[in-house]
């Protein structure tokens, strides 16, 4: 506990990502995937694989982004930066750990930015209604040679987490209804999902696809489709379990599992075109 209280007072951050949660919650997830070595294992395994295999289809190999880069376990950054010229390891933060792996390699850099575009905004003023929400949601500015250079990006298990924190954040100043909470945190997996196909190289997107969470006997309380709702498995190339949170993690014996796509995401991909499915429970 101390070590944490140490890290969320020095890691450097923006005012958003201390203030609407990021950085607690990057240090929560370091502290579970140490606690989770054993369950996550195979799903880091798969993700690694799944990075090899998308890495393998360019044929160009100057600057590679990684979206949601978070502790770096999801991707072999040492064999990024081997095979690239320029590695770009972008999240809203970078806790010191990922810091020191990054200040290894030389052609490793970070970038701190939300990609969401909206935290900030969202510290300024609560917006007044749902459709003022909408309006500053807007695909977040790179620099265009980074874009331009980019012969391989991914969205490394970011696109569930988009919504999470700028909903929250509404939610408790309760001017939102939940349907209306809903439609906006679809609206920024929307945005980031087409402003992904946007990228020029090769696009790879690893998400979750099903979020599932059972109680003590195993019984399903809550089920997200975010396939469904996105059309994720009509693009995937590899889906695989994740057992995020194994019995004893969560309180009252809860659990979650998650279903884990990779996709070669299109260049085409509009969300408006994609009709949500009725049996997703929420997204
Ligand atoms: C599940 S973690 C990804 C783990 C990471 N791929 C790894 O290999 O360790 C989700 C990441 O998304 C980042 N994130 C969430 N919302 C973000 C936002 N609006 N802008 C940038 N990064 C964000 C979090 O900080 C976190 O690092």
């Amino acid at each position: 506990m101390l070590a944490e209280i140490l890290t969320w007072l020095t890691t450097p951050a923006s005012a958003e990502a201390r203030r609407l949660g990021y950085l607690r919650a990057a240090i929560g997830l370091q502290s579970r995937a140490g606690r989770c070595r054993a369950a996550w294992s195979s799903h880091l395994t798969r993700c690694h694989d799944a990075v090899r295999a998308s890495v393998a289809r360019c044929s160009r190999r100057r600057t590679a982004i990684v979206l949601g880069s978070g502790l770096g376990l999801e991707f072999p950054l040492d064999e990024l930066a081997k095979e690239f010229e320029r590695v770009v390891l972008a999240d809203i933060v970078h806790l010191p750990a990922i810091r020191r792996q990054a200040a290894r390699q030389p052609n490793v850099e970070l970038l701190s930015i939300d990609l969401t575009a909206l935290a900030r905004a969202l510290l300024i003023a609560v917006p007044r209604d749902t459709a003022a929400v909408m309006r500053l949601i807007a695909p977040p500015r790179l620099p265009p040679e980074m874009i331009a250079d980019a012969d391989w990006v991914i969205s490394c298990n970011l696109l569930s987490q988009l919504p999470m924190l700028p909903v929250a954040w509404l939610e408790r100043r309760g001017r939102f209804a939940a349907a209306d909470l809903e439609r906006i945190g679809r609206r920024l997996m929307a945005c980031h999902l087409e402003w992904l196909g946007g990228f020029p190289g090769v696009r790879c997107l690893i998400a979750d696809a099903e979020q599932t969470v059972r109680d003590a006997e195993g019984r399903t309380l809550e089920s997200t489709d975010v396939a469904a709702a996105f059309d994720l498995d009509r693009h995937a190339t590899a889906s695989w379990t994740w057992e995020l949170a194994p019995a004893g993690e969560l309180a009252d014996g809860l659990s979650a599992v998650h279903r884990v796509v990779a996709c070669d995401w299109p260049a085409d991909y509009s969300a408006a075109a994609v009709e949500p499915s009725g049996n997703s429970t929420s997204v």
